[in-house]
């Protein structure tokens, strides 16, 4: 055999090289790297993504509302929600900051009810799979949470005795049917037309008798509950993904998701189906304008002085709640948290965080890119919270991401003011 010179060799090779270049030059997008590095998931990168998905096909059980899984209790409660007689003024109701049609969630940053709030509404798609509510979790119910609503200052402003009143007037025959009967309240000594606790009226009362209007009260809320329970949102874009459907998602989602789960850190928070590990942190989250906020701290301090938490006399099944409640106390490090929130059809509930402040989810990750600010919040900073160093193109991503997040609205009249007695 004739020896092949080594400097033959090595031009050969460079034309070689060469060529095979310029092939994958011509022939490739230059995308294409990136798109079978992402489209292929690593196995334990895939065992995590399952994590996220599916979302429960019904919301974890709530044995202290023995009526939340009652179609009747629902249709009341759906009643209420719209009903705008349930405010001081009969100008307020649950749906005027939880619009149908914004997700329902509220356009502005912080609502206008009897007063204007200082913090953001959240969505009621899905609620029920919260394990607290409210942004510093001061209700471990849903039903207790629409306690606050219908007697907040900032909300609607009425008393549990207008809304007995209310219920004996108009919804009488619809609650009894659920509830069994009302107290006899014709006699306005007795049950003065308004009044809560604090108010004179109220507080004059029999024990007996406040038993009798709170126990009305709490039933409010339990239909209410039953109602929100309803509220799902399944099937999102990124579902259909997890579940085998390549096409369902977008490349740059799927780019998103990797630094979801992966650079972005994300998962260390948002870890469940639905996108919530249900736990409080600090992201220092600046007040701006907004007075200081306590979060967490002063939420533990309510949800345990509340007689309608999950473990107080108002509570179908108060044992296990109370069990909870008795690990609870507010320290220092409470200080500035806020509950994770859902990540779910995030895209339709702009603006965001607690102060409603950040106005779209570029604006979010912008926030989690740069690792947070450093002043303007209560408390302590969580130590993880670091300097992300994504891309333009990589806070795109994860934008692109979360809109497939966005699941099938629930049934449409379940979106609608339902008659009114
Ligand atoms: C004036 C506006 C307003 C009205 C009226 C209102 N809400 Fe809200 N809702 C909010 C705001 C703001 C928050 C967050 C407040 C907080 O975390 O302190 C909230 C929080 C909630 C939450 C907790 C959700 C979560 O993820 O933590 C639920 C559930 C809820 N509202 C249901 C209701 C129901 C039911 C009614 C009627 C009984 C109602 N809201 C009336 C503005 C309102
Ligand atoms: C350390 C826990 C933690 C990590 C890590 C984290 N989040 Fe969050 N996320 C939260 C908490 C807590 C809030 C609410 C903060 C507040 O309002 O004060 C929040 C709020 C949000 C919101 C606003 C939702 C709304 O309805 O207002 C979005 C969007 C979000 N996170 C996306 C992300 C993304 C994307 C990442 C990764 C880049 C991420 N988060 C990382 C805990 C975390």
């Amino acid at each position: 055999m004739r020896r092949i010179r080594p400097t033959t060799l090595w031009i050969i090779c460079c034309i070689t090289i060469f060529f095979i270049g310029c092939e994958d030059e011509s022939s490739q997008p230059i995308n294409e790297d990136i798109e079978t590095e992402v489209d292929i998931f690593t196995e334990r990168e895939w065992a995590v993504i399952q994590r996220l998905s599916p979302l429960p096909a019904t919301p974890p059980p709530n044995p202290t509302n023995r009526v939340a899984n009652n179609p009747d209790a629902a249709k009341l409660g759906q009643m209420f929600f719209f009903d705008e007689r349930f405010s001081r003024n009969g100008t307020v109701a649950c749906a005027t900051c939880h619009s149908p049609f914004h997700g329902f969630a509220d356009v502005e940053a912080t609502s206008l009810g009897a007063g204007r709030g200082t913090r953001n509404a959240p969505t009621l798609l899905n609620v029920a799979y919260n394990k607290w509510q409210f942004w510093d979790g001061r209700a471990d119910t849903l039903w207790s949470q629409a306690l606050f609503a219908l007697e907040g200052e900032k909300e609607q402003a009425g008393t549990r005795l207008q809304y007995a009143h209310l219920i004996k007037e108009f919804y009488q025959n619809d609650y009894e049917v659920v509830f069994g009967p009302l107290p006899n309240l014709a006699d306005t000594n007795r049950f003065p037309v308004t009044g809560k606790p604090g108010d004179v009226q109220f507080d004059n009362m029999s024990e007996k008798d406040k038993i009798a209007v709170n126990t009305v009260f709490a039933n409010i809320g339990k239909a209410i509950e039953a109602y929100e329970r309803l509220l799902v949102s399944h099937n999102a874009p990124f579902d259909k993904y997890v579940a085998g459907d390549v096409n369902a998602i977008g490349i740059e989602a799927k780019r998103g998701l990797k630094i979801f789960i992966g650079k972005g850190v994300c998962i260390l928070c948002h870890d469940s189906p639905n996108f919530t590990d249900n736990e409080f942190h600090n992201l220092g989250v600046p007040q701006g304008k907004l007075p200081s906020d306590t979060g967490r701290y002063d939420g533990i301090k309510q949800l345990l002085d509340n007689p309608f938490n999950g473990g107080g006399t108002y509570s179908d099944s108060p044992e296990t709640p109370q069990r909870i409640l008795n690990f609870l106390e507010p320290t220092q490090q409470h200080k500035g948290q806020f509950r994770t929130p859902t990540l779910r059809n995030v895209a339709l509930t702009a603006p965001y965080f607690h102060t409603g402040e950040f106005p779209t989810l570029e604006s979010i990750i912008a926030f989690n890119n740069a690792g947070g600010v450093p002043s303007g919040f209560v408390g302590t900073r969580e130590g993880t919270l670091e300097p992300l160093n994504l891309s333009e193109q990589g806070v795109q991503d994860l934008v692109e991401f979360l809109r497939t997040l966005t699941g099938e609205s629930p049934p449409q009249h379940l979106l609608r003011k339902p008659k009114l007695p």
